[in-house]
């Protein structure tokens, strides 16, 4: 093809995405007399190397976009697979060049560099452009940092949580971004309107350790004209609002891909990417080794409510979990928080994160254990630690189904 994109989508294949069900491979030769040179063609800004296959699993959607022209093999039958020429690349890389002009501009100046905020409607191509535009940077030579505010399809952590991550080099074009020590808050549910006092607290917390505002200095606004003019009237004149179009290529994902997708993320955090790198294993603990809490209590009505309490103080309440089989399949969060006494409990709101535990089994007769799935690295210490609740999971994803305590 001359320049422009190829899309593909990778048929669905079951929801357990075996690696050799449903898979595409693609690799890249020259064009004709055009490109030749080493940057022929790239997936959302990361350079597709020539000589190399590149795999994608079942339900990828993926767009190779060339600036100068390639052709592309294809091995393997996609659901659909075609070339176009309308694309916004252009748009989106001159939105790179602005954002690159006010990084050397704040050097000169000595101050921090931009800060952007990708909005628009579900399934137009947000977290998709916020990938080209940190690898276009990284690729420049910036450090840039990614704060994933999506609890329902975080591209950092599993879902439920927010979370900021330091990219240093471009995403890997199959597996994406490296997620080496990400700075991880659990919310524990996937919309944030679930407890929106916690994910307003826990949005603070996040732009504390950076020591900074949550101030944007440019919000990208893809496909929503009115989103734009409302944005554009309401903020602060210092801020930029830019309306981008979204990409053809773009898919809607149904509310099934979307779940299959959170199933995805959780089980790639305790199998690695494809299920191949990593060794989970499981272990019991005394009930009385570990303390678990769930953020929020339920709302009661004000003339209820204790004197000098009101309603949001009940949103951030952490409240104490007994141990029951209720709890099999709920994913837990490992607190960083030290343990100690009621003052430190308050601490388990704002601290983040030092891993996951899926809990496979619940022995209440004995009294004394849980039974966890977890990452080793993540895990050592889990008895001393506070454990907040999560929503359930599918049981499938620790491979110890038990179908009479399916969620
Ligand atoms: N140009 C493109 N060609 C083909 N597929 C694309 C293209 N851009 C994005 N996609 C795919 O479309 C899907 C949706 O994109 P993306 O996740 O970026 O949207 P989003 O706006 O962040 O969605 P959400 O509202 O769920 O957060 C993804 O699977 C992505 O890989
Ligand atoms: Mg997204």
């Amino acid at each position: 093809m001359s320049s422009g994109r190829i899309s593909l989508y990778v048929a669905h294949g079951s929801r357990m995405m075996r690696s050799d069900q449903g898979e595409v491979l693609i690799d890249i030769s020259p064009h004709g007399n055009r490109g030749c040179g080493k940057r022929m063609a790239e997936v959302f800004g990361s350079e597709l190397n020539r000589n190399k296959k590149y795999v994608f699993g079942a339900g990828s959607k993926i767009a190779v976009f060339t600036w100068q022209g390639c052709s592309v093999n294809l091995y393997g039958k996609p659901e659909v697979a075609y070339v176009s020429k309308d694309t916004p690349m252009l748009l989106y890389l001159n939105t790179h060049a602005a954002l690159e002009q006010m990084r050397k501009q704040a050097e000169r100046e000595n101050e921090r560099g931009p800060r952007v905020m990708v909005v628009g409607p579900t399934d137009v191509g947000k977290s998709t452009v916020c990938r080209l535009l940190l690898n276009y940077s990284v690729r420049v030579g910036r450090r840039p940092t990614l704060v994933e505010l999506d609890v329902g399809q975080s591209g950092v952590s599993v879902p439920g949580t927010v979370s900021a991550l330091c990219i240093e080099r471009p995403a890997d074009v199959e597996e994406g971004f490296s997620v080496q020590a990400p700075l991880v808050y659990h919310f524990g549910s996937t919309t944030p309107g679930t407890n929106i006092k916690l994910y307003n607290k826990l949005t603070s917390c996040l732009a504390e350790v950076f020591s900074q505002r949550c101030e944007v200095d440019v919000v990208l606004v893809l496909d929503h004209e009115r989103l734009y003019n409302e944005l554009k009237r309401d903020l602060p004149h210092f801020v930029r609002v830019v309306l981008l179009p979204k990409s053809g290529g773009v898919v809607e994902r149904s509310k099934e891909c979307r779940r299959d997708t959170r199933d995805e993320k959780i089980r790639e955090y305790f199998y690695g990417f494809r299920g191949l790198s990593f060794y989970p294993f499981s272990y019991e603990v005394r009930f009385s080794d570990v303390r678990i809490y769930k953020i929020g209590a339920p709302s009661i009505p004000d003339s209820c409510l204790p004197l000098g309490m009101s309603q949001d103080d009940t949103q951030l309440k952490l409240v104490p979990v007994t141990p029951g089989r209720d709890l099999t399949y709920h994913v837990l969060s490992v607190s960083s928080a030290e343990d100690g006494e009621e003052g430190a409990r308050k601490g388990i709101v704002e601290s983040p994160v030092c891993g996951f535990i899926v809990v496979t089994n619940v022995d209440t007769q004995a009294q004394f254990r849980d039974s966890d799935v977890g990452l080793a690295s993540e895990l050592t210490g889990v008895t001393s630690k506070r454990l907040t609740q999560g929503g359930p999971i599918d049981p499938h994803l620790t491979g110890t189904p038990n179908s009479s305590q399916s969620p």
